[in-house]
């Protein structure tokens, strides 16, 4: 087995093991993917990796985190990313796409501008989340139930979409500081219902939510989760290992094929915890202590290392974020250093 050796995950075949890693482009009006991401996805299904995931995708208006992130609610946004879709697939490539809410981390300024808290006239929302509690220095609102069970129809209705669009895969953004993470992490959630307190209540809204998912695509698809498998932060309310794999035997037993085991979203990092490679042992861990599926993810940048996690049997799939802007073509270059087959776009056959 190696980087270039197929993988099935029920009816989804994939050619390699190189995933493109969901990247936010902040590139979009209204929701609506465009030129950009036809050409910032097309280019890396033609640069060779197996499966392409797009970058997180609001299943509501109140879901982004600027207004320049892309979403899946309206007939528009589906219609465009059907096009996008159907120009992946005929580069032999598959693609997924990241459902995603942003929960108290939405109502941003662009980047370019600096990420602070959008005005009122500006189009800001007042943002909602588990709990009351201050993330980027704002305060959300609790959710009520009545909202959560509405955000999950909202997450099923985004699926729905996602299918008729063509998409391969869905998976379910559930890191990274956003809503799914600011329920199951106690650094946040301070809820006092069935939503909070226990283990077990602070995942039920992700597990709910994959319920529900799972019963709306075909049965052939794949479902796949994203979480931070840690939370960096050495306290007891901080999200550990050991949680993520009790996490990850119920997503297992709901229907979910593969889990990326990122992590961090509330605390900056420290640097020593930062190398390459530095989230491969998450994949290993959930993989070995519970049998699903992982992906790994983190600084992984060249062929020899990339094609040792999947040889090593560490992950099933390796997940290459940055290294895919810097190189599109990371898949054909990876295949040439470790002297394996890839096919080669016949446009391009005659540079390679
Ligand atoms: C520009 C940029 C945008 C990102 N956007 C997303 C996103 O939409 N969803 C997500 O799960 N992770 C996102 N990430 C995180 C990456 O997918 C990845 O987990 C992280 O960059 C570590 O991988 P790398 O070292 O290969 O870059 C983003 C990272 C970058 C650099």
């Amino acid at each position: 087995m190696n980087l270039f050796s197929t993988l099935v995950l029920r009816e989804l075949n994939l050619k390699n093991r190189i995933v493109v890693s969901p990247m936010q482009q902040y590139s979009a009006k209204n929701g609506i993917p465009g030129n950009w991401h036809l050409v910032h996805l097309g280019s890396r299904a033609v640069g060779g990796a197996g499966l392409i995931i797009t970058e997180c995708t609001a299943v509501a208006p109140d879901g982004l985190a600027t207004l320049n992130d892309v979403g899946i609610w309206n007939d528009e946004q589906e219609k465009s990313w059907a096009n996008i879709v159907d120009f992946v697939h005929e580069q032999g490539a598959k693609i997924g796409i990241q459902l995603w809410h942003s929960g108290g981390k939405g109502s941003l300024r662009h980047p370019n501008l600096g990420m602070k808290p959008l005005s009122a006239e500006e189009g800001g929302w007042t943002v909602k989340s588990s709990s009351a509690t201050e993330m980027n220095g704002v305060v959300p609102q609790p959710l009520t139930i009545e909202e959560i069970e509405n955000l999950q129809e909202q997450f099923v209705k985004a699926a729905q979409r996602a299918v008729r669009a063509g998409f391969d895969t869905i998976e379910l953004h559930a890191g990274h500081g956003y809503l799914f993470h600011q329920f199951y992490s106690a650094l946040i959630n301070k809820r006092q219902d069935k939503y909070g307190g226990s283990l077990e209540n602070r995942i039920r809204f992700l597990i709910e939510t994959v319920e529900k998912v799972r019963l709306v695509i075909p049965e052939g698809m794949p479902l796949l989760v994203r979480i931070s498998t840690v939370d960096y932060v050495d306290t007891p309310e901080g999200w550990s290992l050991q949680d993520s794999v009790s996490l990850s035997k119920v997503l297992k037993e709901k229907g979910v094929d593969l889990i990326t085991a990122s992590g961090g979203g509330f605390t900056n990092v420290s640097k020593d915890k930062v190398y390459p490679g530095y989230q491969v042992q998450f994949a290993t861990a959930l993989k070995a202590q519970t049998g699903i599926a992982t992906g790994a993810v983190g600084m992984i940048t060249d062929a020899a290392q990339a094609n040792e996690v999947i040889e090593s049997g560490h992950a099933d799939l390796v997940i290459v974020a940055r290294e895919h802007l810097r190189d599109p073509y990371f898949a054909i270059h990876a295949a040439k250093t470790l002297k394996l087959e890839i096919s080669i776009p016949w446009q391009y056959k005659r540079a390679f």
